[in-house]
């Protein structure tokens, strides 16, 4: 047993569709805790530091404008291997390319549009946890 932390973000096409609960319903039945959550709306340099890592891509600057264009609910999930487990709930960046039973499959509209984020690794989970949240915010 690996108890780790990981970042999500409900995306806008989501939060758009209302379906926030359904969507923390995927995680819970899981079994990953929702420890912090709030609902914000980005601004133009808050994803583009949050995405800087993919600032020489070329979907750069719409995948950022996308995530401005409407509230995003970001969250740290806690428990065993996080970061992979929430992955594949997640299922695969295109939807197009997803399990079946995963939320990008079942509510992704797009490879940019896909409805959730996750973070890639443990390392990555600490600073893009650190980027919306501070510690006294994990209520684990
Ligand atoms: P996310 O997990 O938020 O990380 C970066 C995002 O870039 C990714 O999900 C996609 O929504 C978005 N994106 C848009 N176009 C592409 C692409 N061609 N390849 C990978 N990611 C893309």
């Amino acid at each position: 047993m690996t108890i780790q932390r990981t970042l999500s973000i409900i995306k806008p096409d989501a939060t758009r569709r209302n379906l926030t609960g359904k969507i923390n319903a995927r995680f819970e039945e899981n079994g990953l805790r929702i420890i912090a959550q709030k609902r914000i709306h980005m601004s133009l340099k808050q994803a583009e530091g949050f995405y800087a890592v993919h600032s020489e891509r070329a979907f750069f600057s719409d995948l950022c404008e996308f995530m401005c264009s409407g509230p995003v609910v970001v969250q740290v999930l806690e428990g065993d291997n996080a970061v992979a487990t929430n992955r594949t709930i997640m299922g695969a960046t295109n939807p197009a390319n997803a399990d079946e039973g995963t939320i990008r499959k079942d509510f992704g509209e797009s490879i940019e549009a896909n409805s959730v984020h996750g973070s890639d690794s443990t390392e990555n989970a600490a600073t893009e946890i650190g980027f919306f949240f501070s510690q006294t915010e994990l209520v684990g």
